[in-house]
């Protein structure tokens, strides 16, 4: 019996509906393993804006450093991204959270699920198999370097330590030894500064681990790589706005972003989220794809070393996917809501027979 303490960060748009069905499926967990999950709410992002003046009230914070996971549902809102001069800003408070909790390493796998292939706009002989992880460094990069305005310029700048790099370069190695024994360095080392330190650094860390073998590519071509032969990568190792990018790339093989989960790792507690966003034009209506925020709450499972219970919950999406019970951006005729596909996740964990993690 164990006793866990979960933040939920419901966030804006889809946020609240999608880390409901995930919540619910942790009290199916809970219930069939006898485990108590304790579930605090806490704003963030333009939400936390409107009730308190900020994206990422004091109180939250100090929730999340309580809590032993975070699970995040999404943040934005569109009046936010139509006025470039807001000096308020929900996704200050995802970044902010990311930086105070120090997160330095993302988290996010992409797998071409066999009975979602023909949803995907790519070939399905050219998807099949693929199962990536993505490693995106989170607390560095032109995300949180010195930036500056005046009225004709502006500027962002780009650093990296080496023992930023080192830090998640160790993570990625472990990972991909445990898997399938590649590791590729997305950079642009022909061009920048940053990325010929994250290539000596990575180079260094692969001496520790042999039997990895490590291929580096620059980011244009990685971008392009990713469509025309996306079983070519096992682990992904990239900084912080490549992985960004890559990583929504990415989402299309597996037919939608509404699939992709990720696991933000660091000093502190570990935060949960789907890798989508807030999608304000789909909140209220059913229609959110709740299976990214219920992949989160398996890798939350995970960091809290639970993988039999992480196992069950991939096994109820798992057979989602199978009975064909999905939301209408990847089957069109679905009649499928948000709430009916996290109901049958939640009722397979808790009916279903335990499985193996593996
Ligand atoms: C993500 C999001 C965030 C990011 C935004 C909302 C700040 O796109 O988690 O991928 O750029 O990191
Ligand atoms: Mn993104």
């Amino acid at each position: 019996v164990l006793d866990k303490k979960i933040v939920v960060l419901p966030g804006d748009g889809i946020g609240p509906e999608v880390c409901q069905e995930a919540v619910k499926v942790l009290q199916a967990v809970a219930e069939k393993f006898n485990h108590t999950f304790t579930f605090r709410y806490e704003l963030m992002g333009a939400c936390a804006i409107d009730a308190t003046g900020t994206p990422l009230p004091a109180e939250t914070l100090e929730a999340c450093e309580w809590a032993d996971a975070v699970l995040l549902g999404a943040i934005g809102d569109p009046k936010y991204d139509k006025d470039p001069s807001a000096k308020v800003r929900p996704e200050q408070g995802l970044l902010g959270l990311r930086k105070a909790l120090g997160l330095y390493a993302n988290l996010r796998p992409v797998v071409a699920y066999e009975q979602l292939l023909e949803y995907s706009p790519l070939k399905p002989e050219r998807i099949a198999g693929t199962d990536i992880l993505i490693y995106r460094e989170l607390t560095g990069g032109t995300y949180f370097g010195e930036k500056g305005r005046d009225e004709n310029s502006a500027y962002d700048t780009c650093t990296y330590t080496r023992e930023e790099v080192e830090r998640i370069a160790h993570q990625a190695f472990k990972a991909a030894a445990s898997r399938h024994g590649i590791l590729t360095l997305v950079d642009k080392a022909n061009v920048l500064e940053t990325s010929r330190l994250w290539r000596e650094v990575v180079q260094e860390v692969s001496q520790l681990y042999k039997d990895v073998q490590v291929d580096y590519l620059f980011v244009d071509n990685a971008a392009m790589q990713l469509i025309l032969n996306p079983r070519q990568f096992d682990v992904i190792l990239t900084e912080n706005m490549f992985g960004d990018i890559l990583s929504d790339e990415a989402s299309v093989i597996g037919g939608s972003i509404g699939l992709l989960p990720s696991a933000s790792i660091g000093d502190g507690v570990g935060v949960f989220e789907p890798i989508h966003g807030s999608f304000p034009q789909g909140k209220g209506k059913g229609i959110a794809n709740p299976i990214a925020a219920i992949l989160s709450a398996a890798m939350l499972l995970d960091y809290l070393e639970l993988p039999t219970e992480a196992a069950c919950v991939r096994e109820g999406v798992q057979k989602a996917i199978n009975s064909n019970i999905l939301t209408q951006e990847l089957n069109k005729e679905s009649p499928y809501t948000t709430e009916q596909i996290g109901n049958f996740i939640a009722y397979t964990v808790l009916e279903g027979d335990e499985v193996e993690p593996h």
